[in-house]
């Protein structure tokens, strides 16, 4: 059967590239936003929790042992039979290599098993695409803030594929300076949320914190120096930060968050204007911080900008937007499906590289 932009395909799309197992069913039916039937996902932050970060190779090994029972989840979920998927996606890179391996692999299995075509996908593209899935999706063009735990970028975007860098950072992501910051305030993996969580209690302007390239006239970031202010600020503050439910822990918290925040929207801003776009995506998992959303809603009504989120269910890694970006690429025929088994992965991949394969 041969895939051409125009079919109606039921596409099983396949994530494993970090700390979560996730599958999700797409339906795509040749215009129009494709839509999605089911997904799944197991998250494997409880085993990674005891050492303080993820250990590939558990990861890979969770991979293996969740993907099937959660392929058969979607299935049921969506009533669907194993031999209604006409397509088979599945995250190619960037990601860890052997967790990226297991995806590559059960989706090569099962579409030679199958005999139906597979398609590797750019993990930042199904972030960037992962608003589609939400019930008042974005219209082209727009300015994309992506902000994950290795990549912060913003990129105009006037079309599926059609990516154009405008910024991103010169050493530590958004989501790694949370990460970091929660680190040596003790707060455990992933940080970005616990020191969210604990910012929520805090005085955001009880610290000055340095807010690194935010008047550098370009849009690219730096929070590697910023993680260097948090650790000089918490030595200083020294044993007072492990007293519990430190009231200057919250602060220092609190501080952290409004920093990383502040240039985030501000740059997010001067995308916008340079583009003479009124249009922002926010996706990646630092964009299911709350505060952000807060000050990038209300910064974005003041100029008449909308602002496009994916579900927050949807801001982390997961298969409905692998699923979606398989969907979507395929629909505007930026890429054709694959009866070639042979996979590779890969590990690093800029996505302004990722041609039209
Ligand atoms: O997109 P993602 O799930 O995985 C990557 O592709 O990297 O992003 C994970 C990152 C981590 O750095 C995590 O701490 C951060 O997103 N994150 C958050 C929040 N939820 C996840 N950072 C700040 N606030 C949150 N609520
Ligand atoms: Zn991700």
């Amino acid at each position: 059967m041969p895939v051409t932009p125009a079919a109606s395909l039921l596409i099983l799309g396949i994530e494993s590239s970090c700390d979560e197992t996730g599958v999700a069913l797409v339906r795509s039916t040749g215009q129009g936003v494709p839509v999605l039937r089911s997904h799944a996902l197991h998250s494997q932050i409880d085993m990674h929790q005891a050492y303080g970060g993820v250990v590939p190779e558990l990861a890979s090994r969770d991979h293996i042992r969740r993907v099937l029972p959660l392929t058969q989840t979607v299935l049921a979920q969506a009533g669907a039979a194993l031999d209604e998927i006409d397509v088979v996606a599945y995250t190619r890179g960037p990601g860890l290599a052997g967790a990226l391996l297991v995806g590559a692999g059960v989706a090569c299995a099962l579409g030679a098993a199958l005999e139906r075509p597979v398609l590797g996908v750019h993990h930042l593209e199904g972030h960037l695409l992962s608003p589609f899935l939400s019930a008042d999706p974005p219209q082209f063009p727009f300015v994309a803030l992506l902000v994950s735990g290795g990549h912060t970028q913003l990129m105009r975007v006037d079309g599926v594929g059609r990516y154009e860098m405008l910024g991103e950072t010169i050493d530590d992501a958004a989501g790694e300076a949370f990460d970091k910051s929660a680190k040596l305030l003790g707060l455990g993996y992933p940080g970005g949320p616990a020191l969210s969580r604990l910012a929520a209690q805090g005085n955001a302007q009880a610290y000055k914190l340095p807010r690194p390239l935010l008047h550098s006239g370009n849009l690219d970031f730096s929070f590697a120096g910023l993680k260097t202010a948090v650790m000089m600020q918490a030595r200083k503050l020294g044993p007072a930060l492990d007293v519990p439910d430190s009231a200057l822990k919250a602060d220092l918290a609190a501080s952290t968050e409004a920093a990383i925040v502040e240039v985030l929207v501000k740059k997010s801003l001067a995308a916008l204007e340079l583009c003479g776009l009124d249009r922002l995506v926010v996706a990646g998992g630092v964009g299911a911080n709350r505060t952000l959303r807060a000050e990038l809603n209300q910064s974005c009504a003041r100029r008449g900008v909308r602002v496009h989120y994916p579900e927050l269910a949807l801001c982390t890694d997961n298969g409905a937007m692998i699923a979606m970006a398989a969907a979507m690429r395929l629909q505007a025929g930026m890429q054709e499906a694959s009866r070639v088994y042979a996979f590779d992965v890969k590990p690093r991949w800029p996505l302004d590289q990722i041609g039209a394969a």
